[in-house]
């Protein structure tokens, strides 16, 4: 009997791996101290027989060797483990301090709700790269060769390219060229990024800023059908009520083309500062996708017609907030940052 626990005990104290300072207080607890396993055995041999006592008591002293061993050794290694974090981290015993927690970028969350609001339309997400060629940012986007968005003052370019320079994006349109030329009608998808212009930089323009592309290629595809999801979004982003309203406008990639303007979300229309007494915001850019377009994107224009839009997230996010300098958005200051809703998720 007595044999039998001490052989047992031993094969556990041999494969005894501490993982902390904790493993070593309780094999302590278990093995060495008054009500401990070596004291209880050693009562135990006490009751065996006279032979008995002959063989095992060497074998008992030995295991109480082992325990005291192991324990020693043991609790050797994490002592220096301990020292060397209280060097390297200070005094590990002091309460925790606790993490101040971040908050989302403001154009974040504009871009997530505007996202959801067109995913929720059946609209899926698409992305494209930031350094594009002339034919994905221009050319195939129907812009004649001497159009003044071309020029240096508005791109930066990457490299000059004979008949196809590479550039940063000027805006997402360019995401629109890459997926009609990837797949098959029909497409509906948003396009969010980051677009650049060779622009100097005040409160009311930037050398970078992000937009949202939105596009619509089927059979059957009308104005009315722009229209009534633009209409929609508002009513999502704005609130029930907000009033729209369409002006015709020039884009070389639409035809016909019009910017849309929402009720001055400030002052309701009656007149501010903001909309500059108009009592109407301009939002976005819009209109039928010209049928060269989609000729040069490889669609059938007599089979099918689309819509398409681009809106400035500064510019949304500015209506929504308040914000009137375009430079806070990219200066990183907390006191700013901080002000935006904080999301777990
Ligand atoms: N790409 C235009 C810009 O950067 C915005 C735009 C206007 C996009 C009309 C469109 C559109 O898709 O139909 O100013």
């Amino acid at each position: 009997m007595l044999q039998e626990k001490i052989k047992q005990f031993t094969a556990e104290i041999k494969s005894f791996v501490p993982a902390s300072a904790a493993d070593v207080e309780n094999f302590k607890l278990k093995f060495l101290v008054t009500k401990g396993v070596v004291k209880a055995l050693f009562e135990e041999f006490k009751t065996v027989s006279v032979e008995e006592k002959r063989t095992l008591g060497k074998v008992l002293n030995e295991f109480k060797q082992l325990a005291e061993s192991t324990y020693n050794s043991a609790q050797a290694q994490f002592a220096q483990v301990g020292k060397k974090l209280e060097r390297e981290e200070g005094d590990l015993t002091l309460p925790g301090e606790g993490f101040q927690l971040g908050s989302r970028h403001p154009l974040s969350l504009v871009r997530k709700e505007i996202v959801e609001i067109f995913k929720k339309l059946g609209f899926i997400v698409a992305e494209g790269p930031e350094i594009e060629d002339d034919w994905h940012n221009f050319s195939a986007l129907n812009f004649p060769p001497e159009h003044p968005a071309r020029d240096m003052q508005d791109t930066f370019f990457v490299e000059k390219k004979t008949g196809n320079d590479i550039a940063l994006r000027t805006h997402t349109s360019s995401v629109q060229v890459r997926m009609m030329e990837m797949g098959k009608p029909p497409f509906r998808a948003i396009m969010p990024g980051r677009v650049y212009r060779n622009e100097a930089i005040s409160a009311r323009a930037h050398c970078f800023f992000h937009q949202i592309e939105g596009l619509y290629v089927d059979e059957n595809v009308s104005f009315a059908d722009l229209k009534q999801t633009l209409f929609h979004f508002v009513q999502e982003l704005y609130g029930e009520g907000t009033k729209v309203r369409f002006r015709p406008s020039y884009f070389p990639f639409t035809e016909p083309s019009a910017e849309m303007d929402i009720s001055c979300t400030i002052c309701k229309g009656d007149g501010c500062q903001l909309c500059k007494q108009s009592g109407w915001v301009e939002i976005l850019g819009c209109g039928m996708v010209d049928p060269n377009v989609l000729e040069n994107c490889g669609i059938d224009s007599k089979k099918y017609t689309g819509f398409a839009f681009g809106m400035g997230i500064e510019r949304v996010t500015n209506l929504k907030y308040e914000i009137r300098d375009l430079r806070l958005f990219s200066e990183n200051d907390v006191r700013f940052l901080s002000q935006f809703e904080t999301e777990l998720v």
